[in-house]
């Protein structure tokens, strides 16, 4: 079975690129000295790394984790399950999302770090857009692709029950695979 592929390598190392590049502009115009490149585990990884890779700017990394209550995710109960580790008070922040949907993940993030971090500024950059599920009024600065279909994706970081984080590019899982992960994990039990 032929996959559907939603971005190459190419595409996304070419998405990188275009990010990192403004990321740059905007910290040198800003006089903005080592930001804080946050990661939000685990999605981002992949993204997050060639990302930072492509920026001339210094930067410093963390990374943060956070979990949905699955069988209430429509109400945006989100716990944090891993903190920084760095102080973050008075900097330029950028965090690093694979793909936001409703915002509820990120508002709760925003708000968290807000709260109990002080930063400077809080700048967002998602590899997705699922932009149609939005539920909330966050402001996405830097999106590699808008989506306007739903489809699952995996790959690149985006997984399915955590497989398939590995694949170097990004596609949808068509109801075959999800069959055939499910089976996979029945029998890791
Ligand atoms: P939300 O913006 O709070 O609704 O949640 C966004 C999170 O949902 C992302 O960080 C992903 O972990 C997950 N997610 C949304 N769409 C997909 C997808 O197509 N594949 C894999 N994970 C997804
Ligand atoms: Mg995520």
């Amino acid at each position: 079975m032929e996959r559907e592929i939603i971005l190459s390598e190419q595409q996304i190392h070419d998405i990188c690129k275009d990010i990192a590049c403004k990321l740059d502009t905007r910290f040198e115009a800003d006089g903005v000295k080592t930001p804080i490149v946050i990661g939000v585990l685990k999605g981002s990884v992949n993204f997050m790394m060639d990302l930072i890779r492509e920026m001339k700017t210094e930067v410093m990394t963390d990374y943060i984790q956070v979990s949905s209550y699955s069988g209430t995710a429509s109400t945006g109960a989100v716990i944090l399950k891993k903190d920084l580790s760095l102080d973050i008070t008075g900097k330029s922040i950028v965090i690093v999302e694979d793909v936001i949907d409703t915002g509820l993940t990120m508002q709760y993030l925003t708000g968290y770090l807000k709260e109990h971090h002080n930063p400077k500024e809080i700048i967002i950059v998602s590899l997705f857009d699922k932009l149609y599920l939005r539920k909330t009024d966050l402001h996405v600065d830097y999106t590699g692709k808008m989506l306007t279909e739903n489809k699952f994706l995996v790959g690149y970081g985006l997984d399915y029950n955590e497989i398939s984080r590995n694949v170097p590019y990004v596609y949808v899982a068509q109801s075959e695979d999800i069959k055939h992960w499910d089976e996979l994990l029945k029998g890791i039990k």
